[in-house]
């Protein structure tokens, strides 16, 4: 029987690219989200496109809800992304917490009830705390966890419950640890000021990133095909994976961006970001094999070639 696959959080930037790959590589899909807000779908996929896909609205606090998509959509592989970002968190505490700790729980339950026995999941490097935690260089994909916001504090206990559910349950689970994701689609949370600046550099728009400092840039794209291939290969063991990428600043996202769009006129403050400059990604390469990482000028243009494609629809 071919596989069925749950993407929670679809109408969201890692999702509607994970729905994208899905759908282009001829896979079942099935979406689960609170949104039925197709705007970021629509810049990937046609309407047309978009039938070979299954949209249920829902939410992830319901368990019922969770375990009946389950049950009525056999589903057999399962990438869970559907969260609330940073500001979010912040600004609801509860809410936060619901959604993202219980939410995976209800994914770790109606799993365990239907016999799905592997998870890709989503967390983030918000799991670790500010560089002044670590030497310098990239943060190795065992070093310590002390969260300093609450998202980072609620995507460590995912990663936690992941681990009591191997050991009780036998399911085993892959989670990725993204840092600032980039592409079309990232237009909400704390690190898409980069990607709303390329929005706005090719609408001929200034911009302002409020924030500076060196990171590793993911595209969406690349993210999403990394989720796809944690579902399809099933590790022995409930496994936490940063996402690598060779670390860069704000400021040089701007100029590669600068070198496409010489009119640009997009400003960086200097505020750097209290996370560390880069993660390692070794583990995720041995353990995987394969790993998506688009050098960044190459994701940067790519990113505004399709900003300018989508015209006024963006
Ligand atoms: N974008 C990044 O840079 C980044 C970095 C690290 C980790 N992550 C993680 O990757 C995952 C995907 O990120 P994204 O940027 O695509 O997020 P996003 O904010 O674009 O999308 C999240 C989706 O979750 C849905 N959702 C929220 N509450 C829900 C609920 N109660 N029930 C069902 N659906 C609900 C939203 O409607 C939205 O479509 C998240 O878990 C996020 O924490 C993202």
């Amino acid at each position: 029987m071919a596989d069925t696959y749950l993407v929670t959080g679809g109408m969201g930037c890692i999702g509607a690219w994970s729905l994208y790959h899905l759908r282009q590589a001829g896979l079942k899909a099935v979406n689960f989200d609170l949104s039925d807000d197709r705007h970021r779908i629509n810049w990937l996929l046609s309407a047309e496109e978009q039938a070979d896909i299954t949209f249920l609205q829902g939410d992830l606090r319901d368990t019922d809800a969770v375990k009946r998509v389950f049950a009525e959509h056999e589903i057999t592989r399962v990438i869970h992304l559907a969260a609330l970002q940073v500001p979010f968190c912040r600004a609801d505490p509860v809410l936060g917490a619901q959604v993202n700790v219980v939410g995976t729980v209800n994914i770790f339950e109606a799993a365990r009830e239907h016999g799905v026995n592997h998870i890709a999941f989503a967390s983030s490097i918000g799991v670790y705390g500010p560089p002044s935690e670590f030497p310098p260089g990239l943060v190795a994909n065992d070093a310590p966890q002390h969260p300093r916001t609450l998202y980072g504090a609620y995507k460590a206990c995912t990663e936690d419950t992941a681990t009591v559910y191997y050991y009780d349950y036998g399911i085993s689970s892959t989670t990725l640890r993204p840092y600032t994701v980039y592409g079309v689609g990232r237009n909400q949370g704390m690190t898409s000021e980069p990607t709303k600046a390329l929005v706005a550099a090719a609408k001929g728009q200034p911009y302002h990133v409020p924030f500076s400092g060196t990171m590793q840039f993911q595209l969406a794209s690349d993210v999403a095909r990394q989720f796809i291939l944690a579902a399809q290969q099933p590790l022995d063991g409930a496994f936490g994976f940063n996402l690598g990428g060779t670390p860069a600043t704000v400021n040089d996202f701007v100029d590669i961006a600068g070198d496409i769009l010489p009119d640009a006129r997009i400003e960086v403050a200097d505020n750097p970001l209290p996370y560390p400059e880069g993660f390692d990604d070794s583990a995720l390469r041995d353990a995987l094999g394969t790993v998506y990482d688009t050098p960044l000028p190459d994701g940067i243009a790519e990113t505004i070639a399709h900003i300018q494609r989508l015209g006024e629809r963006i």
